[in-house]
């Protein structure tokens, strides 16, 4: 059965990998995720405010006293706190990509042009074959528009578009009020691919201690449905590639994935969970899942789930929404 996935024009044995995560901290686990046949392995994020804060630090010490920036920067992590600082980022990369024969996939994390995407290249010269630009940010200034926000990323991924030529996807949350149009943007702007979605992580509070309880819950299958909206409206629109990140546990999950239209899956959760040999389970449950049902390719498969054909994707997710509110039934 012929598995084989094109990826941000990378050519890959099959669509199955892990998500940027700490799955890559540790040349042994990297390993173990080529051995279980992990199709490319993706770094965790390095942050716009770990580059700028050692960007600053040095311009700092050259320039100004000590405590000018310091100020600004006391409600980040510190620089130890991050798993890998900026230099330590890139030795990984070269490490790994010795290593191992798989793709090596970096990942920056920030939403605002700048001399910190200078870090791109770098990653690029270490050895990486792509990128990820992860978009996370939550607006609190009502000053802020949506159209300001949409038309800064736009700015930054086309100025990254300039730096590098591997070629990199932007990893997108889903509230965004126009996600159609602003996915076009992207795409004209040089992104080669969109990754659907990232995960928010929101802060619980503790009503004793009248704090914030910060704490990561790994996902569930529950958090896919989202992602399967969106590909399949998005994948009958653009030409980009298509990666889904969150939700994905078992070989039913990827299934719907790629029927919906995505060319990537990506998985962190459960591969955290139950170790790197979870991918090989559903890689070849993937596989005889297409020979029992008589498809010749994955890519006979891939969309056949997705909005193409529908004249009016708004009118029938209005539809669907309706039906779904009508078919409740009895209050206890
Ligand atoms: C411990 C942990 C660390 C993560 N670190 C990053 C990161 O550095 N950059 C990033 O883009 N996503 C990061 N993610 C998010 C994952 O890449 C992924 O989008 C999310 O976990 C949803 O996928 P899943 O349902 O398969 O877990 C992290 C997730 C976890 C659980």
């Amino acid at each position: 059965m012929e598995l084989k996935t094109s990826y941000l024009g990378l050519e890959l044995a099959h669509p199955l990998m892990p998500g940027a995560s700490p799955l890559a901290d540790d040349l042994d686990t990297v390993k173990r995720l080529e051995d279980a046949g992990a199709a490319a392995i993706t770094l965790r994020s390095l942050f716009e405010e770990q580059i700028e804060h050692e960007q600053m630090a040095t311009a700092a010490f050259l320039d100004e006293p000590a405590h000018s920036f310091a100020e600004a920067m006391s409600y980040l992590p510190s620089p130890g706190d991050f798993a890998l600082g900026p230099e330590e980022y890139l030795n990984q990369v070269r490490l790994i990509r010795e290593a191992v024969a798989l793709p090596v996939v970096g990942s920056l994390n920030g939403t605002h042009s700048g001399r910190w995407l200078e870090y791109a290249s770098l990653i690029e010269e270490a050895g990486a074959s792509a990128l990820e630009v992860n978009l996370y940010e939550l607006v609190t200034d009502p000053k802020v528009s949506a159209s300001w926000v949409e038309d800064s990323s736009v700015v930054m991924i086309a100025e990254l578009a300039g730096r590098i030529d591997i070629p990199f996807a932007v990893k997108l949350s889903p509230y965004y009020s126009a996600l159609p149009s602003f996915a076009a943007r992207l795409e004209q702007a040089g992104a080669a691919g969109l990754i659907l979605f990232n995960r928010f992580y929101q802060a619980d509070i503790d009503i004793e201690e009248l704090e914030a309880v910060r704490s990561l819950h790994l996902s569930d299958s529950s958090s896919l449905l989202l992602r399967l909206r969106w590909l399949a409206i998005l994948s009958s629109q653009r030409e980009c590639s298509l990666a889904v990140s969150g939700g994905v546990h078992s070989v039913e999950d990827a299934i719907k994935a790629i029927m919906c239209g995505a060319d990537g899956v990506q998985m962190v959760s459960a591969l955290l969970q139950h170790g790197p040999g979870r991918l090989t389970e559903v890689r070849n449950g993937l596989r005889d899942w297409l020979v029992d049902h008589e498809y010749e390719s994955l890519d006979q498969m891939r969309g056949s789930m997705n909005l193409a054909h529908s004249p009016d994707p708004a009118a029938f997710e209005r539809a669907n929404y309706m039906q779904i509110l009508q078919s409740w039934r009895g209050v206890s």
